[in-house]
């Protein structure tokens, strides 16, 4: 078989053979077929595109080029959940302990954060002491015992996607529907859950600009969580402006146990029922949706949730008092409100430049090794649709000193787009596949 050949016969539209796919994957991941020829074969699939059964062939394919986690050792329903990224996304830190509490099984492996988006792991290190890095036979006897771990990646899951990651990222290919959904699906089947829930961002901070790609995206992932015998499901959610009011890894963490104290409600919690609600009915613990929200309610009502997210901390060596005592978490030493110099109704918060903002306090990664400041970052104080007055505060930034505290309190109002009537918000969540 020659990669030359393969190229032409996408290029020209044809399909992918199953076996064909397995010699294209293993050979790149091998080093026998050098970078050009696999950019040239994305960009053939960013043009004549796949279908399913390619996908699928591409996505195991992808799963066996590495190691995989069998959970099988781990009682009960196993879950994880995927974003597809956004700014200020703390979700899994509410989610996670919610669904936990209900019965399902955690077992997650997540990634550090690059750029503006910080990773849930970073988030979990502002308590203090907690270790992500432990080992396979920690995180399944965690699982076990709390029914949650999260864990940075032990096992080397996926090393086709490393690699032909970085191969997209510098050739124009990232944005082609097979080649994403193969991406991330990889990752969690490699990860061994038996539900997987996609929390699909579209807008401006995404990666998918519009619904309707989306929309694709969802189907997609979806689709083929399903063909590889797994409980899937996707729902689109805004990303137009940051999710919540907090961007930076301890104040996240803060707004994260505010919402499983029950104290902040909106689109944080919402979202959290939503994926939380595709979770327990596909994992077969409640009947319906509305039975699946109560009872994911219930647990931030008695406080389970959150004894759950201290569980976490505690097995994870961390200090588990911090979830009751915010002073123990890492804080900025300067505080400044960043003051409007307009007034009028919210109209747009660029989602990515505010993430930009939290990036340019040390909040945020420039290169895999960089260290981040956990305390720093920027709550907002006014969100699209809320009216602002001349001089009131858009947010408060928490810097590492007075400088860059007054630059990102500029950077700040620059996020900020204003209309002189009144603007309505957009449906936070756009849509639920199942
Ligand atoms: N996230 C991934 O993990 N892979 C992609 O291709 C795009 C987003």
């Amino acid at each position: 078989m020659q990669m030359t050949d393969l190229i032409a016969k996408k290029r020209d539209g044809g399909a992918l053979s199953t076996e064909e796919i397995r010699f294209m994957i293993q050979g790149y991941t091998a080093g026998e077929i050098p970078d050009y020829q696999m950019s040239a074969m994305c960009m053939a699939i960013v043009w004549r595109g796949m279908d399913d059964r390619e996908t699928l062939d591409l996505t195991m394919a992808m799963v066996h080029s590495g190691e995989t986690l069998d959970l099988s050792p781990i009682r009960g329903i196993k879950a994880d959940k995927h974003s597809t990224g956004g700014v200020g996304d703390k979700t899994s830190l509410i989610l996670c302990p919610m669904v936990a509490a209900c019965g399902v099984k955690i077992a997650k492996m997540s990634g550090r954060g690059l750029g503006h988006t910080g990773g849930t792991i970073d988030k979990l290190e502002s308590f203090p002491g907690f270790v992500t890095g432990i080992s396979e036979e920690r995180f399944f006897e965690n699982v076990n015992r709390v029914g949650i771990a999260i864990a940075g990646q032990t096992a080397d899951l996926v090393p086709a996607d490393k690699k032909l990651y970085a191969l997209r990222d510098v050739t124009g290919t990232v944005p082609a529907i097979p080649l994403i959904v193969s991406s991330i699906m990889s990752k969690k089947l490699a990860s061994g859950a038996d539900v997987i829930v996609l929390d699909v961002k579209c807008g401006s901070g995404a990666f998918m600009k519009t619904p309707e790609q989306a929309s694709e995206l969802a189907r997609g992932l979806t689709r083929v969580g399903r063909l590889a015998g797994k409980k899937c499901a996707a729902v689109i959610t805004d990303m137009d402006e940051p999710l919540g009011c907090a961007v930076g890894n301890a104040l996240e963490v803060k707004e994260a146990i505010s919402v499983l104290r029950g104290e902040t409600k909106g689109e944080l919690l919402e979202l959290c029922l939503t994926l939380g609600a595709c979770i327990l009915t596909e994992a077969g613990l409640a009947e319906s949706e509305q039975a699946a929200r109560e009872q994911l309610q219930r647990s931030i009502d008695d406080g389970s949730a959150l004894r759950k997210l201290a569980d976490l901390v505690e097995a994870q060596y961390g200090d588990s008092r911090a979830v009751y005592d915010e002073t123990l978490l890492p804080a900025a030493p300067v505080t400044l409100e960043a003051l409007s110099e307009e007034a009028g109704y919210v109209r747009r918060i660029e989602a990515e430049q505010v993430g930009l903002v939290s990036m340019h306090l040390g909040g945020g990664r420039v290169t895999k090794e960089s260290a981040i400041d956990l305390g720093v970052g920027v709550v907002l104080h006014k969100k699209v649709g809320d009216r602002v007055e001349k001089g009131e505060s858009l947010g408060t930034i928490h810097a590492s000193d007075e400088k860059k505290a007054a630059e990102a309190a500029e950077l700040l109002r620059r996020c900020y787009r204003f209309s002189a009537e009144p603007v309505e918000k957009p449906a936070f969540i756009k849509g639920v596949v199942r």
